[in-house]
């Protein structure tokens, strides 16, 4: 028997030797393949010292992150900021209006236990026990019922307070969380004009608004008329405290009836401008401007090795031109009077409150910080508010700061005139390409025209070089 064993082992390890030598001779085609993928010995110790390699540089990326952010602003809390980093964003979740209540209904049971978002005003939840939502079903009509995101986000949404008639310009809006949320405050007499520049993400844009809002012109029977599941009994949960959404709390919310018209959402317009480009939305036009600006994104950042490695301190004065290019154009476009909203998910104070106090200080016209307090985050020297991941209850890092363009007139010559604010990256090819990019949902005529004005003026600007309106 042993010898029999012996012998077996013998013939296995020769042709184990045999396939090694000549593998292409011995294997079956089939098998040619799957021999091919196993590694030589050279080659795996190669991947190893690769792999350490890379190991060591990612380890040395985040020791030199770490180590600027405890030099520049965060001290001894850098660490515990990290580990808070490095550990998935507590999970989020907002309830769509504009989808049927009772779909809703099941979603919250689905996922129980959820606990209601504190100090969030739209319908928002999270999970105490780090489980992620699962996914949202659409209602009926094939209205997605449930939107996930970081809870953070949705207090930008409520710092801007747009009202159920507003205009808002979302200017950096995909894949469109933001927009939705926007949406959820606004009625059919509203409208959002939601941008951005990139057009894989527009696309993901134009996805989100079409699955979440119905459309306007074929509203079909489903929705409820208040649209809000939360009224009808899921307990806010105070801070320290959170009292769980549970099952009952869902099924306490009015029952559907099915013969309510689903609300009608406001007008969408989805453009792809680059919204650096001064005037290209026109000066003074909107009631309320959102400004979620490309950012370092740092908990992102420190989950790719890729990117970390690259990192380096002239990354942030980099984001931090570029939003102060795009936070003068912002203000540019809201009305006298309207509201914009700056927000990064930076870390960093040079790309929050220093760039916002950069540009104010350089504005010709007047514009003011309203200060911001919510339940979770913290306060920031200039007013603004910082939700950070170690204190924000996982949440985060989400900077938003809130600002009121002053009324009194400016005189013709100098308004939209920040050349001394910052560069504006005005091309005027750009902007025709964004007009011929530009795709409407719920109002494809008045996209089109909209932005071939906005591109001619944007073209004009360009011709006089940058100047003035
Ligand atoms: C932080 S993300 C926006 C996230 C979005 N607000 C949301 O809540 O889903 C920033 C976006 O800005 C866009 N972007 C970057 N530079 C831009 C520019 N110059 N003009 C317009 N959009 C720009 C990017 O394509 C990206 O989608």
């Amino acid at each position: 028997m042993l010898s029999v064993l012996a012998r077996g082992g013998l013939i296995l390890s020769r042709q184990w030797h045999i396939a090694r030598c000549d593998a292409h001779l011995w294997l079956a085609p089939g098998l040619r393949a799957f021999h091919a993928t196993i590694p030589s010995k050279k080659a795996s110790k190669n991947a190893e010292k690769r792999a350490k390699k890379e190991a060591e540089a990612t380890r040395a990326a985040q020791k030199l992150f770490a180590v600027h952010f405890e030099r520049e602003q965060f001290g001894s809390r850098m660490p515990g900021l990290v580990e808070a980093l490095e550990k998935d964003s507590a999970p989020g979740a907002f309830l769509n209006r504009y989808s049927a209540t009772e779909t809703r209904i099941a979603y919250l049971i689905n996922n129980a236990p959820a606990e209601r978002c504190v100090g969030v005003s739209l319908p928002s939840f999270t999970k105490r026990d780090g489980r992620v939502f699962t996914g949202a079903q659409p209602d009926r009509n094939g209205t997605l019922c449930a939107y996930h995101i970081d809870a953070a986000s949705l207090l930008a949404a409520q710092a801007l307070e747009p009202k159920p008639d507003d205009s808002v310009l979302d200017m950096c809006a995909a894949p469109g969380g933001k927009s939705l949320a926007i949406a959820q405050f606004l009625s059919a007499g509203g409208s959002i004009t939601a941008n951005d520049v990139s057009p894989s993400r527009r696309k993901r844009l134009a996805d989100v608004m079409s699955l979440y809002l119905p459309s306007r012109d074929k509203r079909r029977r489903g929705g409820d008329a208040e649209g809000d599941a939360c009224a009808g009994g899921v307990t806010v949960c105070p801070r320290e405290a959170p009292t769980p959404a549970t099952v009952a709390d869902a099924s306490a919310a009015p029952p559907a009836t099915g013969d309510w018209e689903a609300p009608v959402p406001p007008t969408v317009r989805i453009t792809g401008f680059d919204a650096t480009m001064q005037g290209a939305f026109g000066s003074d036009t909107f009631d309320r401007v959102l400004l979620d600006a490309p950012c370092s994104s740092d908990r992102h950042l420190l989950r790719d090795p890729e990117e970390l490695a690259k990192w380096g301190p002239g990354r942030i004065k980099a984001n931090a031109a570029r939003q102060a290019a795009l936070l003068a154009c912002a203000l540019d476009a809201a009305r006298p009077g309207g509201t914009v909203v700056y927000s990064t998910c930076a870390l960093s104070n040079r790309e929050n409150d220093d760039v916002v106090a950069r540009v104010l200080a350089r504005l010709p016209f007047p514009a003011v910080v309203v200060p911001l307090a919510f339940a979770f985050g913290e306060a920031t020297p200039l007013g603004g508010w910082h939700v950070l991941p170690d204190t924000g209850l996982g949440f985060g890092p989400l900077y938003i700061c809130k600002l009121v363009k002053g009324t009194s007139t400016v005189p013709r010559g100098i308004r939209g005139d920040y050349s001394n604010v910052v560069p504006v990256a005005c091309a005027a090819e750009t902007a025709v390409r964004a007009a011929e990019r530009c795709t409407a949902a719920g109002a494809g005529a008045a996209c089109s025209r909209e932005t071939n004005t906005s591109a001619e003026r944007a073209q004009r600007v360009h011709t006089r070089g940058g100047g003035t309106e």
